[in-house]
C-alpha cells in the first residue's frame, strides 16, 4: 500500500533535476509568495480536460498537445502568443475535419519554462558553466553570473504564466477562435505555400458546410461551439517546489490539484518509480502524462499505470511515446500490448521530436522533418497492428517563420539553420512545417484504416 500523500510528501523522495539554489532563504521566500498567489487554473477545468482525454482513451477523440520547447522571458509578447495559437488552431481544424472526431487542444504554454539537462555542467569554449535550465531558473548567457539559479525567476514565471493564460483564454473564447475566421489564421508566409493552399481548400469546404447547415435552418449564430474552443495548458512538472506552491485543495471535492496548469507531465529523465516526481503527481487530481522512451519495458509501464492511475480513470494518464524514428514500431508494440491486455485506459500520444534530435554540421541542434513524420508513421502502424488508438501527437512548434528543423516542403537545409534560429532550447517546427504535419498525421491515420 502506498503511504499517505501530501503536497510535500515528494520531499522525502530523491528528486532528480532540481537546481542548486545558492540561497535557500531566498528560495523559501519566493515559494511562500507563490503559495499565497491565486491559482492559475481551477480544479473543475482540469476535470473537464480529463473527461475530454477520456474520450481520447476510448478512441473517440484526438489529442493535439503543442507549443514551445521552453517559453522565454524575453520572447514574451501578445504577437508571439497569438501566432502560436493560430497555428495550433489551424492544425486542430485540419485534424478535426479530416478525422471526424473532436480534437482536444492542449498547449505547452503558460508555464513551460523548466528544462531537465543531460549534464549539470556544460563546456563553452574554455569555460565550464552550470547548464542553462530554463528562464524559470537561470539565463542562457554563457557567463557564470547568468547561470546562477535565481528564485526571483520562479515568481516571474508565475506572473508570465498568468498573463499568457489570460490572453489564451481571451483568444479561445473572445472571437479569435471562431470557425467563421478559419481563413484568418493563415499567416502570410504560409498562405503562398503548398500547405497553405491545401489549407485554404479545406477552409473553403468548412465555409460551405457552415452555409449548408444555415441553409438547412440550423442556427449557427447562437451555437457557441462554433465560435469558441476549449484550450488547455500543460507543462513538464519539473521543479517540484514551484508545483507544490501552486497545489491547492478543491473546495468542491476536497481533492488536491496542481493549479499551475490543467495537465502536467513527467519527463523521460525524472520518471523513476521511486522518485519524487512520481510521488508528487500521483496525488494531484489533474490529468497527468509521462514520457516513455526506448529503454522502457512492459513491466515498468504497468507499474507506472498502477502508480499514477490505480483507479483506472479514463483520461487520467497519457503515455507520451518518444522512441526515435528507427525504433518506434519494435519498441512500442510490446508496451501497447501490455497496457491493452492489462485493461488500463490510457491515452497514447506520440512525441516525434525528442528522440530525433541531433547536432548538425553547422553546430545547431536540429531535427529532420522527414524523421519526425516517420516516427509518427511508425507510431500509427504500431497502433494499427495492436488494435489500439493512436490518440494524439505532442510536438514542439512556433507560429513563426523560424529555421530550426531541417526539411519540410520548403526544404530547409543545414546551411540555412543560422538564418532564423531563435529557440532558447530545442528546435521547433515553424508554421508551415506544423501545418504540413497536421495534414500528414490525418493521412496516416486514415490510410491505416483508423478513421
Ligand atoms: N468548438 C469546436 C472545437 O473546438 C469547433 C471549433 C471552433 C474549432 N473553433 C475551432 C475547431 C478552431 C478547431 C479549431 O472543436
Ligand atoms: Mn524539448
Amino acid at each position: 500500500m502506498a503511504k499517505a500523500w501530501t503536497p510535500s510528501s515528494w520531499q522525502s523522495f530523491p528528486a532528480a533535476q532540481q537546481p542548486e539554489w545558492p540561497d535557500s532563504g531566498a528560495l523559501d521566500r519566493a515559494l511562500k509568495q507563490i503559495s499565497g498567489y491565486p491559482p492559475l487554473v481551477f480544479a473543475g477545468e482540469a476535470r473537464s480536460l480529463q473527461t475530454a482525454l477520456g474520450h481520447v482513451a476510448s478512441g473517440n477523440a484526438f489529442l493535439l498537445q503543442a507549443g514551445d520547447c521552453a517559453e522565454s522571458f524575453e520572447d514574451f509578447s501578445a504577437v508571439n502568443i497569438r501566432e502560436k495559437l493560430r497555428v495550433i488552431l489551424q492544425m486542430a481544424v485540419v485534424l478535426t475535419y479530416s478525422l471526424g472526431v473532436p480534437v482536444v487542444k492542449v498547449g505547452r504554454i503558460a508555464g513551460q519554462f523548466a528544462k531537465p539537462r543531460s549534464s549539470p555542467f556544460e563546456r563553452i569554449g574554455d569555460l565550464e558553466l552550470p547548464s542553462f535550465r530554463g528562464h524559470i531558473v537561470n539565463a542562457e548567457a554563457p557567463t557564470a553570473a547568468a547561470r546562477v539559479p535565481d528564485p526571483d525567476r520562479l515568481v516571474q514565471a508565475y506572473h508570465q504564466s498568468a498573463s499568457t493564460l489570460n490572453l489564451v483564454r481571451a483568444f479561445a473564447k473572445g472571437g479569435f477562435a471562431d470557425l467563421n475566421r478559419v481563413h484568418a489564421w493563415t499567416q502570410e508566409f504560409v498562405a503562398s505555400s503548398p500547405e497553405g493552399r491545401k489549407y485554404e481548400q479545406l477552409a473553403a469546404e468548412i465555409d460551405r458546410a457552415l452555409r449548408f447547415m444555415r441553409a438547412c435552418g440550423v442556427d449557427t449564430e447562437s451555437n457557441s461551439r462554433l465560435h469558441e474552443v476549449d484550450f488547455f495548458t500543460s507543462h513538464e512538472a519539473l521543479l517540484l517546489g514551484y508545483e507544490e506552491a501552486l497545489t491547492r485543495q478543491d473546495s468542491l471535492t476536497g481533492g488536491w490539484y496542481d493549479c499551475s496548469a490543467h495537465m502536467l507531465w513527467i519527463g523521460e529523465r525524472t520518471r523513476n518509480l521511486d522518485g519524487a516526481h512520481i510521488e508528487f503527481l500521483r496525488g494531484v487530481g489533474n490529468p497527468v502524462g509521462c514520457k516513455v522512451g526506448p529503454t522502457t519495458d512492459p513491466e515498468y509501464v504497468l507499474e507506472l499505470c498502477q502508480a499514477l492511475n490505480p483507479a483506472r480513470i479514463p483520461g487520467r494518464l497519457t503515455l507520451i511515446s518518444r522512441m526515435g524514428a528507427n525504433h518506434v514500431e519494435d519498441k512500442l508494440r510490446p508496451l501497447l500490448r501490455a497496457v491493452r491486455d492489462a485493461g488500463h485506459p490510457v491515452v497514447w500520444a506520440c512525441d516525434p521530436m525528442h528522440a530525433n534530435t541531433y547536432t548538425a554540421v553547422s553546430g545547431h541542434k536540429t531535427r529532420d522533418f522527414d524523421e519526425i513524420c516517420s516516427e509518427i508513421a511508425g507510431f500509427v502502424r504500431a497502433h494499427s497492428a495492436e488494435g489500439t488508438w493512436p490518440g494524439g501527437i505532442h510536438v514542439e512548434l512556433t507560429g513563426d517563420d523560424v529555421t530550426e528543423c531541417v526539411g519540410g516542403a520548403d526544404k530547409i537545409l543545414d546551411s540555412q539553420l543560422d538564418d532564423r534560429y531563435q529557440t532558447v532550447c530545442d528546435p521547433r517546427l515553424n508554421g508551415r512545417q506544423s501545418l504540413d504535419l497536421a495534414f500528414r498525421v490525418a493521412d496516416l491515420i486514415r490510410t491505416n484504416g483508423l478513421a
